[in-house]
């Protein structure tokens, strides 16, 4: 195109009301959710950031499909169509349905892993890893050096440390049941990884005779990195990477609420028929029989369609174009964020930011929470608050390796001067940096404290 904005692919067809607040009024609001942003209601927040899982926009050929979901117990056409559209993206015979992603893993994990395994991964995300541990077996991160620092540029930060996999298949491969590799890597900033390093992942599980499953929920972002960022790729169909990127490994796991473009939906799906029996003994046993596995028919067909507006070349370059802009408005305020910017999301460092703030006065919560009172802007503490560990003595807690705010982006549905807007609230907050205060947490639960904890304003 001729012109420099990338435009939105697409137009506005139902639209759903914001409310605004004043500032005042989000004093108040936020002090009633005992200071945490995961306690406000929805309706009370302006731009809502904290995830782009299940929050997107449905496309009106999505709409559609729901009108043709085939809500029949035992196959249904839903799942025909639905269990065609995974088959020609991935190439595996064995096609799982589950409510969500976290259901798929719990499955897989169960049917696979036991006490004393270690299951390697880039980085596991939460969910991942708490199935993991929940089997006795241990989570093992195995990030490149590059994708551990933060700020330094480099194109797939994603990609696993071949040499560390090697070495634990050699030394301890008889405790690894599956190798996993999360594309695109949330936990490490939503970073890519390269065609040549999965290759390179399936050369060793080939070697060492193990399977190699990957957490696929952005696959589709990864494949337009891939495109974008790879040699002698950028002339290949992003969907033709995602197909080739399933095909060098045995199967995956997928929340579909990312790049299946709908609210609900999750995906186990394999090559080994006998694995998979084991996995539909548990299905129907704790999700729903095998031709909807806790999901409507509806669902169903609103993935079918999903999965395949994914991989459009104009969504993709809009989409991963939106992070990107998003970042350059943190820069350009001063706010260092995680580079380069993720595909689904900008991870704002905090802990540069806000220098005056110790760990355990958690800098993160204290951004998150100005982004809030000062636009209504919505994110997600990912610092000290979710993985700092608690003193037992009652001492300031044991930091988190980052203090990041992380501002995810619901797929398709804010519009640039959506986007335009959250960087003005960045700039603002950001010029009144030095006068943040921290926080101290009041209450917290034992496990997943982050949700529920109740926090007060250091004066
Ligand atoms: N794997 C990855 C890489 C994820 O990002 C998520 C969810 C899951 C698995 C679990 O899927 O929620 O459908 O059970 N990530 C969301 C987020 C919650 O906000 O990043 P689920």
């Amino acid at each position: 195109m001729p012109t420099h904005t990338i435009i939105e692919p697409f137009r506005i067809k139902s639209v759903e009301p914001i409310r605004f607040t004043s500032r005042e009024e989000r004093e108040g609001l936020l002090a009633a959710a005992g200071w945490n942003l995961f306690s406000l209601r929805a309706e009370d927040v302006i731009i809502d950031l904290l995830t782009d899982s299940g929050t997107g926009a449905m496309s009106s050929e999505q709409w559609a499909a729901i009108m043709r979901g085939d809500e029949s117990y035992a196959g249904a056409r839903s799942f025909e169509r639905f269990r065609d559209v995974v088959q020609e993206l991935t190439g595996y015979a064995e096609v799982i349905p589950t409510h969500q992603g976290r259901a798929a893993e719990r499955i897989l994990f169960g049917a696979i892993a036991t006490e004393g395994d270690v299951i390697p991964n880039n980085t596991h995300f939460d969910t991942t890893r708490a199935n993991v541990e929940f089997q006795g077996a241990e989570a093992r991160d195995l990030v490149c050096t590059e994708g551990r620092d933060l700020q330094v540029e480099a194109p797939f930060k994603g990609n696993v440390d071949l040499e560390a996999l090697e070495a634990l298949l050699r030394d301890e491969g008889h405790r690894v049941p599956v190798v996993m590799v999360t594309i695109t890597n949330n936990s490490g900033g939503g970073q890519p990884v390269s065609l040549e390093n999965l290759r390179g992942v399936r050369e060793l599980c080939d070697r060492y005779d193990t399977p190699f499953f990957l957490d696929a929920c952005r696959f589709a972002e990864n494949a337009w990195f891939v495109r974008e960022r790879e040699d002698g790729q950028g002339d290949r169909h992003p969907r033709d990477i995602a197909k080739e990127v399933f095909r060098l490994a045995d199967g995956c796991t997928i929340s579909l609420k990312k790049d299946g473009l709908a609210n609900i939906g999750g995906l186990l799906a394999m090559q080994d028929p006998e694995l998979a029996a084991r996995c539909r003994d548990d299905l129907i046993l704790t999700e729903g029989f095998p031709t909807y596995g806790g999901l409507a028919g509806r669902d169903l067909d609103a993935l079918a369609v999903g999965l395949v507006e994914v991989t459009d070349p104009d969504y993709l370059r809009y989409r991963v174009r939106t992070a990107e802009y998003l970042a350059e408005k943190a820069w350009e305020a001063g706010v260092p964020t995680v580079r380069p910017p993720g595909g689904h999301a900008v991870y704002l460092d905090a802990g540069a930011l806000l220098p005056h703030i110790a760990p355990h006065e958690l800098p993160a919560q204290a951004l998150a929470n100005e982004l809030y009172l000062e636009g209504g802007v919505r994110g997600v503490e990912i610092g000290t608050l979710m993985f700092g560990r608690p003193d037992p003595d009652g001492g300031p807690d044991a930091p988190a390796p980052h203090e990041l705010v992380r501002l995810a982006l619901p797929r398709r549905m804010y519009t640039q001067s959506h986007v335009d807007y959250v960087g003005e609230v960045i700039a603002s907050v950001a010029e009144r940096a030095a006068d943040l205060r921290g926080y101290r947490v009041v209450e917290q639960p034992r496990w997943l404290r982050h949700f529920t904890a109740q926090l007060e304003p250091l004066a």
